[in-house]
């Protein structure tokens, strides 16, 4: 993918399509020429009085050299409902997978209106991320040509604008990733193939990572992970990445990362029903996210100290696999009555934090796909947040608002932590049938592993790590949530320092 910023007038620019979208206020690009300026009006007159198709395409006399074809695009049709510029990033990608259709990459967005740099943000998003296509498990593999996106701007906005976009690419990149490995199939996307990626990230950006196989694990008494990852033929790991900015660190705290990186659930010995089994390949989503994330923070060299880490298995059943009733000494030392094998992501995120408390984070968040229960709640749009720390909900709040990636606050309800108690053990991992509550539950449980006074946020993406239909502007498959989120948090965390 390609782009560019100009502040040419928009009939001057080279392209193989010139795309004008509105929003509540009109149209995003102004003065584009006579015939679209007719267009807009006939267009706007027809949307008023309901008999608009909504969008199409104009061809121009190529003589003159202006962009041969116009796309207008109303991004109200695309559900009053939606929050923030969410319509918006649903009409640019609407605008590119037209401009495919009929085989046009050089597309270029007429965002010149005063004051539209988060719309030609908005636009970039949903341009970048509507045209992902994931066909790499397709025998055929079509090549179109690479995205080349111009941006044409008013006359002030150019270095504002370029300067956006430069921080915007890594973080779709970032999130593009996270949807390729969420996608990955379990008998691709192993623990060792999934910690190999961060692996990749951390070699091509010099930073330092430890990556503990299962040998090492179970050496260690990193207990609660090699033992869900005990009954596949894919070994568990634990990824370490440790970040630094080549330059200054500006943020105090440190931050550190936890993804649940299960790559397959079958349940375990309390195994999953068959309908929706393969679901699970999706149970990496937080380890995507985290890695998303560190991918962003990495190219951006974001001003801060942070640690990512990837505890990753596979969850599934033989002889030697962890079975129910087992006692589990976890690498912080409390034991663990495994009441579910199903209930295999708070044990290896309960090892996983162990190992955070190794580098000292001040603030420690993680996303795992951890709970039906919370699908339940919230159903499949919206992530669950679980935090004691009322400045850290702020952030998480204001930021799932501005990228998008929506989530609303769950209790880490006090109440129900006596239903962690186990008359052997010190920790059930699961509550007695009929509690219900099951997010909350998990929520108390790993609340037991963190770190004595770290700030501590936990992400539960079950419901939308990924979507079985096409969601906003994004196409069926992993949606990479928690990548745009985690960014954003970190860089209102930045400008607050
Ligand atoms: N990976 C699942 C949670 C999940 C459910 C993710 C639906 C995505 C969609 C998790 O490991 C799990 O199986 N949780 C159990 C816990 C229960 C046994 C206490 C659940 O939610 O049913
Ligand atoms: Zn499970
Ligand atoms: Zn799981």
């Amino acid at each position: 993918m390609r782009y560019r910023v100009t502040t040419k007038a928009p009939a001057d620019v080279q392209a193989e399509a010139l795309v004008v979208l509105f929003d509540e206020q009109g149209p995003l690009g102004e003065a584009v020429n006579k015939v679209v300026v007719e267009h807009i009006a006939s267009y706007r007159r027809a949307l008023e009085k309901k008999t608009s198709s909504r969008e199409w395409f104009c061809t121009l006399d190529p003589q003159t050299g202006a962009a041969a074809r116009h796309l207008l695009l109303d991004s109200a049709a695309f559900g009053p409902w939606m929050p923030g510029r969410e319509k918006l990033k649903c009409a640019a990608a609407r605008a590119v997978s037209l401009c495919r259709e009929h085989s046009i990459s050089k597309i270029a967005f007429v965002v010149n209106r005063k004051d539209s740099l988060e719309e030609a943000q908005a636009v970039f998003e949903g341009a970048v991320l509507g045209d992902f296509a994931d066909k790499r498990f397709k025998s055929e593999k079509p090549s179109p040509a690479p995205l080349d996106l111009t941006f044409v701007v008013a006359k002030d906005a150019q270095k504002a604008t370029t300067d956006m976009l430069d921080a915007t690419e890594p973080v779709l990149r970032g999130v593009n990733l996270a949807r390729e490995l969420v996608n990955a199939p379990n008998n691709i996307l192993t623990p060792g193939e999934l910690t190999g990626h961060g692996v990749e990230i951390a070699k091509e950006h010099g930073l330092r990572f430890e990556l503990l196989d299962s040998k090492k694990l179970e050496k260690q008494g990193y207990n609660l992970l090699w033992n869900v990852g005990r009954g596949s033929e894919h070994e568990p790991y634990m990824l370490t990445v440790s970040y630094e900015p080549k330059g200054r660190v500006k943020l105090k705290e440190h931050l550190c990362l936890v993804g649940k990186g299960m790559t397959f659930d079958t349940g375990g010995y309390c195994i999953k029903d068959r309908a929706n089994m393969y679901l699970m390949n999706n149970d990496m989503g937080g380890a995507a996210a985290t890695l998303g994330t560190l991918l962003a923070v990495a190219e951006l060299q974001l001003p801060l100290k942070m640690t990512a880490i990837i505890p990753s298995a596979h969850n599934a059943i033989d002889g030697g696999a962890y079975h129910p009733g087992a006692i589990i000494t976890s690498k912080q030392g409390k034991t663990v009555f495994i009441g579910n094998t199903d209930a295999e992501g708070r044990l290896i995120l309960a090892d996983a934090f162990q190992r955070a408390a190794r580098v000292s984070p001040d603030i420690m968040v993680d996303f795992a796909t951890l709970t039906g229960a919370c699908v339940m709640a919230l159903g499949n749009r919206l992530a669950g947040l679980f935090t004691e720390d009322a400045q850290l909900r702020a952030l998480f709040e204001q930021a799932g608002e501005a990228t998008g990636d929506s989530l609303w606050a769950m209790p880490i309800w006090r109440e129900y932590a006596h239903r962690l108690v186990h008359p052997l053990a010190d920790l059930n991992n699961i509550t007695k049938p009929g509690d219900m509550g099951g997010a909350i539950h998990a929520a108390n449980f790993l609340k037991e592993f963190v770190p004595e006074g770290v700030r501590w946020a936990h992400v539960d993406i079950a419901g939308v790590a990924a979507t079985d239909t096409p969601y906003r502007c994004m196409a069926a498959g992993g949606t990479g949530f928690g990548v745009r989120l985690m960014v954003d948090v970190i860089r209102r965390m930045v400008d607050a320092a």
